[in-house]
């Protein structure tokens, strides 16, 4: 496990982004495993840059994403596919063809086996980028999760659904479940890096890094994986 701490939320998103820019010049083809939430918004911003001004070329990389709520179509503006859109993929030049979303809508057993099904296709992804939650989870990997677990249906966290209110006006409009991506389909991964800003997220970076290897704090399963990066700035790295 390698921890890069850097002084503040925009070191975060620039060092984040040199790092998959650095892969996708390497591996023009690479599979790329997106996540939502604030925190990779900074890196996004600069991957839509160093793409405007032809320092990396998307058009042949395949991406994916960690999870989407259920119940929200595409086109609902907090679905993640839909965020995904806004946030990075309608402007830089990935192909629309190279997108891949587990869907939260219709028949979700079918659409977990479908998931995971892609996914097995394109196994191992060259690299995964993570958030955590401040109970420790990734994805949507809550904790008491199974470490073995594929693509899913999750039963999110009140924890989880009062943080996520912000995006919606009301919080019952906040869905209960999400499709993930489960904790031993994340560990597939070639590479993986965790972003995280802010003291909100210092205890549970303290515990997916110093505490016991244990499902009470799901992002601990990273302990385990050979090429995991925490890219951390100073409140988020305070109690290290
Ligand atoms: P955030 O969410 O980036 O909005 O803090 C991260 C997460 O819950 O995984």
């Amino acid at each position: 496990m390698q921890i890069i701490k850097v002084k503040n939320y925009q070191e975060m998103s620039d060092k984040a982004a040199k790092l998959l820019i650095e892969q996708v010049s390497l591996k023009p083809t690479s599979t790329v495993c997106f996540a939502t939430g604030s925190t990779p918004i900074g890196m996004y911003k600069n991957l839509i840059l160093a793409s405007n001004n032809n320092q990396v070329d998307f058009s042949k990389m395949l991406t994916f994403n960690l999870d989407e709520y259920i119940g929200l179509a595409p086109e609902h503006s907090q679905s993640y596919q839909n965020f995904m859109h806004k946030q990075l993929f309608d402007q830089i030049n990935v192909n629309s063809q190279n997108i891949h979303f587990p869907s939260g809508v219709g028949d979700i057993t079918q659409n977990i086996e479908n998931y995971n099904q892609v996914l097995e296709n394109y196994s191992p992804l060259d690299f995964t980028i993570l958030g955590i939650g401040t109970n420790g989870h990734i994805a949507f990997n809550e904790p008491g999760c199974d470490f073995e677990s594929q693509t899913q249906l999750i039963d999110l966290t009140n924890e989880t659904i009062q943080s996520n209110a912000r995006f919606f006006d009301d919080i019952n409009d906040v869905p209960k479940q999400a499709i993930s991506m489960g904790i031993k389909s994340i560990l597939n991964a070639k590479q993986i890096i965790l972003l995280a800003s802010g003291k909100a997220k210092a205890q549970a970076i303290y515990d997916a890094i110093k505490g016991p290897y244990t499902t009470k704090c799901p992002a601990s399963a990273l302990q385990v994986h050979g090429n995991v990066t925490f890219i951390i700035d100073e409140e988020a790295a305070s109690l290290l």
